[in-house]
C-alpha cells in the first residue's frame, strides 16, 4: 500500500527543440508525446507513458515530480493524511493530465508541487514481454533503462522530511546532520532503493537534480564517453558517492538543468537501520574519493 516510485519529473525548458534533440540524441530516451508547449519522455526498459516531461518556459525550474501509488484507494488514504497535515490537495480527474488517470496534487512543505497518480497509460517497453531479445547495441546514447530519483531543496529540511515520511510514508536510509543536529540532506525511499527522494538545505521549490540509473560503471564510463563527445557539460565524476554508495556523473543539459547517471549502492529492507553522516564528513558523503564539499555542486540549481 501507499507510494510505488518515482512516476516522472514535470521540468521547464526555454527551448523545446534542443530539449527533444538532447534527451533523444545524447540521452537516448523515446519522445512518447508532444503538445504545443510539452514533450514526453520515456526510457527504452520503462512501462509507462513517460518519466520526464518538460514544458516550455522562457526560465528554468520543476513544475512538479509525480509518485505512483500501488493502489485506487491509495489516493483517498493519502488525500486525506495530507489535508490532515494542513495542506490543500487539488484532484486532477481523468483526461486533464497527459497520459494518465486521476491523480491529486499538493503543495510540500518544502515548497514544491507534488502529484500522487495511480493509473498511468502503458506503452510497453522496448523489447516487448513476449520472448523478447535484447537488442542494446540498437540503443542510442547513454540509453538508461529507466529513471531513478531525484534531489529537491528545502529551507526547513527537518520539517520537508517529517512530511515526506509521517504523511506520506518514505523511509530514511541515510541523513547529513549539522553540527547543531539538525539535517543538512536526507535519503528517503519507497522503492528499496538507497533514495527515490533526496532533500537538502536551499532554497524552497527548488531542483537540484533528477537521475537516470544505469546497470552497471561499465555503463557509467561509456556515457562519460558520450558526453564527453556531445561536449556536454560535466558538473562532477565520474565518482562515487559515500551516501548511497552509488556510482555517478552529474552534468547539465543544454539548457542548464543537472542530470545524473546513477548506479550500485544497497537494497534497503523496511527495517534497514539509517545511515548517518555528521558534518565534519560532509565531503566524504558527498564525493567519496574527492573528500571534497564542491561549491558549485551546493549552490547551483534550478
Ligand atoms: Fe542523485
Amino acid at each position: 500500500m501507499g507510494i510505488l516510485r518515482l512516476s516522472h519529473v514535470d521540468i521547464k525548458a526555454p527551448d523545446l527543440d534542443l530539449a527533444a534533440a538532447y534527451y533523444t540524441q545524447v540521452m537516448g530516451l523515446e519522445i512518447t508525446e508532444r503538445s504545443e508547449d510539452r514533450l514526453f519522455f520515456k526510457c527504452w526498459d520503462e512501462e509507462d507513458h513517460h518519466s520526464l516531461a518538460v514544458r516550455y518556459d522562457p526560465r528554468l525550474g520543476i513544475d512538479r515530480f509525480s509518485f505512483k501509488v500501488e493502489k485506487e484507494d491509495d489516493l483517498d488514504e493519502l488525500e486525506r493524511r495530507v489535508e490532515n497535515y494542513g495542506f490543500a490537495v487539488h484532484r486532477i480527474s481523468r483526461g486533464e493530465e497527459v497520459g494518465q488517470g486521476e491523480s491529486i496534487r499538493f503543495e510540500t512543505p518544502s515548497g514544491h508541487e507534488m502529484e500522487l497518480v495511480h493509473e498511468v497509460e502503458k506503452l510497453g517497453s522496448k523489447w516487448g514481454k513476449y520472448n523478447p531479445r535484447l537488442d542494446e547495441g540498437a540503443l542510442l546514447g547513454i540509453a538508461p533503462p529507466r529513471m531513478d530519483h531525484l534531489l529537491v531543496n528545502a529551507e526547513e529540511v527537518g520539517e520537508a522530511t517529517k512530511f515526506y515520511m509521517e504523511v506520506l510514508g518514505f523511509r530514511l536510509t541515510e541523513q547529513l546532520l549539522g553540527s547543531n543536529g539538525h539535517p543538512i540532506g536526507v535519503w528517503l525511499e519507497r522503492s528499496h532503493s538507497p533514495h527515490d527522494l533526496a532533500v537538502v538545505n536551499g532554497p524552497n521549490g527548488a531542483l537540484h537534480h533528477f537521475a537516470f540509473w544505469l546497470d552497471n560503471w561499465d555503463h557509467v564510463r561509456k556515457a562519460a564517453d558520450i558526453l564527453a563527445y556531445n561536449a556536454i557539460a560535466i558538473d562532477v565524476g565520474p565518482t562515487r558517492h559515500g551516501i548511497t554508495r552509488g556510482n555517478t556523473i552529474y552534468f547539465f543539459d543544454p539548457m542548464g538543468t543537472r542530470n545524473e547517471v546513477f548506479t550500485g549502492g544497497y537494497r534497503p529492507d523496511p527495517d534497514f537501520p539509517t545511515i548517518t553522516w555528521t558534518e565534519d564528513n560532509f565531503g566524504r558523503g558527498l564525493f567519496y574519493y574527492e573528500n571534497e564539499v564542491n561549491e558549485r555542486f551546493i549552490k547551483v540549481h534550478t
